[in-house]
């Protein structure tokens, strides 16, 4: 990526939820790792069972190394902060196997939650998605999480649910 190009997309966002607080959207960085390793050490078990898909990965500092060392371009993710700074969301795509495909997982916090901010992450994840090359989002979430089909459905997504695992294909706009 061009030093301009990861500049700009540095500025961080500032997004205005529907039930009228504010978060801050920005990339997320190595310097996020410690913040992510408690958080998910935090988080209640059926939070991280449907962002995980099942039991999540032990919190290592391998784990973190992954989750937050980022091309920005095959590799991105998204944290949105409170106004006080701490992180209440994470949204990220991974390219897969698959030419112009990537995998989207999003979380998050209970407290933040049915204000829209998982559709606005999303709605970000994909522009950056375009501009980098990618024409389609694929999910993975277990086939009960409501929400996720809900959101998926509002996405125009297709679901294939195959033993208890959803996945959906989301073509993106250009
Ligand atoms: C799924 C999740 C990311 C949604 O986050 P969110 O910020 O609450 O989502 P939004 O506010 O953007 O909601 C978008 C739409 O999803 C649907 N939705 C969200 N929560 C819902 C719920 N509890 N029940 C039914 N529908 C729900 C609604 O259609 C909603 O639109 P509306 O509020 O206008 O009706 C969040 O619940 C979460 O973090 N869950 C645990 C982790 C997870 O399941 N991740 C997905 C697999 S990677």
């Amino acid at each position: 990526m061009a030093d301009g190009d990861r500049t700009a997309e540095e500025e961080p966002a500032i997004v205005h939820l529907g039930d009228g607080r504010v978060v801050s959207v920005g990339l997320l960085t190595p310097a996020d790792a410690a913040e992510l390793g408690a958080a998910i050490e935090n988080a209640d078990p059926e939070t991280l069972y449907r962002r995980f898909c099942g039991p999540p990965p032990r919190v290592t500092p391998k784990l973190l190394r992954r989750l937050t060392e980022l091309d920005y371009e095959r590799r991105y993710a998204l944290v949105a902060r409170a106004p006080d700074g701490h992180g209440v969301a994470v949204a990220r795509y991974e390219a897969t196997a698959d030419p112009g495909v990537a995998d989207v997982a999003v979380v998050v916090d209970p407290a933040w939650r049915r204000a829209g901010l998982a559709t606005a992450l999303v709605r970000m994840l994909a522009e950056a998605a375009v501009t980098h090359g990618f024409t389609t989002f694929t999910a993975t979430y277990l086939a009960d999480n409501v929400p996720v089909g809900e959101l998926l459905d509002e996405a125009g997504g297709r679901r294939v649910i195959a033993h208890g695992i959803g996945e959906a294909v989301v073509a993106l706009d250009p």
